[in-house]
């Protein structure tokens, strides 16, 4: 039997198609290269050795799916492929209704065709919205202030009904926190297009020389120091989670949503200090408004995925930072 990765060559599933052919799982990855490139493939069977079966082509094509379901005993699907630029969903809603909503309902069709009945799917902090008291639990309600962000609710609730209707169906619903970090290897890794949007990635090309300075957008929230705070994971760390989210899935049938977060908040500055630290790099900065949709805290109570899962997150934020500066290093980001 082998499970499906969509958006498997892309930053987080990139790492966990490591992680499962590492853990002794037969991968087979869908991507459209919207966001990625093909030379992650090449990447991936170097880091492990092992060639993955790859079709080149998007979710919302019922014939590709069929395909794919039909050359292979698609167990399980752990789904990755969806937009996912905040900013972007605000200009170009419609795009991210039909690519992150439309894609999902069309593969669980597909599934549902080949009687496949497990899940996992990219969630993220963002459905806790903005009137939630952190740490964020998974009983909290959930709400978005973003096209993107509505797309994870309600893909959220169609995995609901989907496990109301069959009581065989198994849905974890993985909520991320803040992903960075890479590979060791410095083989694969965050590879943006243009601008960055998140703070890691324009970190790393302010420490490049690539643009001049990062804005730090606002420090006059009540915080430690008055920058906003994250929960920031390893994405090593994010992608062992979904190892044992798939183990979790095999053994439960009905829905779960499941915080995949360390518990612990860093603030924009210390993450700065952090990378100025493991690199040895000044990140000259300034001081702007805040950005708009911002939060002041965001971080996870990150006891549930312990208890179900017995997993929780081993690296930390120098770790992180070594890790992402190792991955721009080597890609001449940096
Ligand atoms: P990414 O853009 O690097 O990876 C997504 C991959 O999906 C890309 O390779 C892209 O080419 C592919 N894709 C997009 N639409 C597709 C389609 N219709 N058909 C086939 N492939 C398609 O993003 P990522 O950071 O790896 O995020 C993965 C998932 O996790 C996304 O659903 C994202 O919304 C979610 N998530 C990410 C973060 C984060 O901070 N990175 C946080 C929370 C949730
Ligand atoms: N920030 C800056 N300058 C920048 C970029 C970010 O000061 O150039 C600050 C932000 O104001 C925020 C913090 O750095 O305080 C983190 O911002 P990111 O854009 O890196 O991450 P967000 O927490 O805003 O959002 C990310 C993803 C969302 C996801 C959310 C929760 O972009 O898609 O994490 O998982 F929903």
């Amino acid at each position: 039997m082998s499970v499906l990765v969509t958006g498997g060559t892309g930053f987080i599933g990139s790492h966990t198609a490591v992680q499962l052919a590492q853990a002794g799982e037969d991968i087979v990855i869908i991507d459209n290269f919207s966001n990625s490139k093909p030379e992650v493939l090449g990447k991936l069977k170097t880091i492990t050795g092992k060639e993955m079966r790859f079709y080149e082509g998007d979710i919302r094509d019922g014939t590709v799916l069929d395909k794919i379901f039909s050359e292979n005993a698609i167990e399980a699907v752990i789904h990755f492929a969806g937009l996912k630029a905040v900013g972007e969903s605000v200009e170009k809603p419609l795009e991210y209704y039909e690519n992150n909503v439309g894609g999902t309902v069309n593969l669980l069709e597909a599934m549902k065709r080949r009687g496949c009945k497990k899940m996992i799917f990219s969630s993220s902090a963002t459905v806790y919205g903005n009137d939630n008291p952190v740490p964020f639990v998974e009983d909290m309600s959930t709400s978005a202030i973003n096209p993107y962000g509505w797309t994870k609710v309600m893909i959220e609730h169609i995995l609901e009904s989907v496990c109301a209707s069959d009581p065989e169906f198994s849905a974890v619903l993985l909520r991320y926190f803040n992903p960075i970090g890479a590979h060791k290897s410095g083989l694969i890794g965050e590879d943006p297009q243009g601008i960055p949007n998140n703070l890691m990635p324009y970190i790393m090309k302010v420490a490049a020389g690539e643009l001049p300075y990062l804005r730090v957008y606002g420090a006059d929230y009540d915080t430690v120091d008055g920058t906003g705070v994250r929960d920031f994971i390893h994405v090593v760390d994010l992608a062992d989670g979904h190892v044992a989210a798939l183990r979790y899935a095999r053994a439960h049938a009905g829905v779960e949503a499941v915080n995949l977060g360390t518990g612990k908040g860093t603030s924009v500055f210390e993450l700065v200090s952090a990378v100025e630290k493991v690199t040895g790099i000044k990140i000259p900065y300034e001081v702007v408004g805040r950005r708009t949709g911002d939060i002041a805290i965001c971080y996870a109570d990150a006891s549930k995925a312990k208890r179900l899962f017995e997993w929780k997150a081993k690296r930390g934020i120098e770790e992180m930072c070594e890790d992402s500066a190792r991955w721009a290093l080597k890609n001449k980001i940096l």
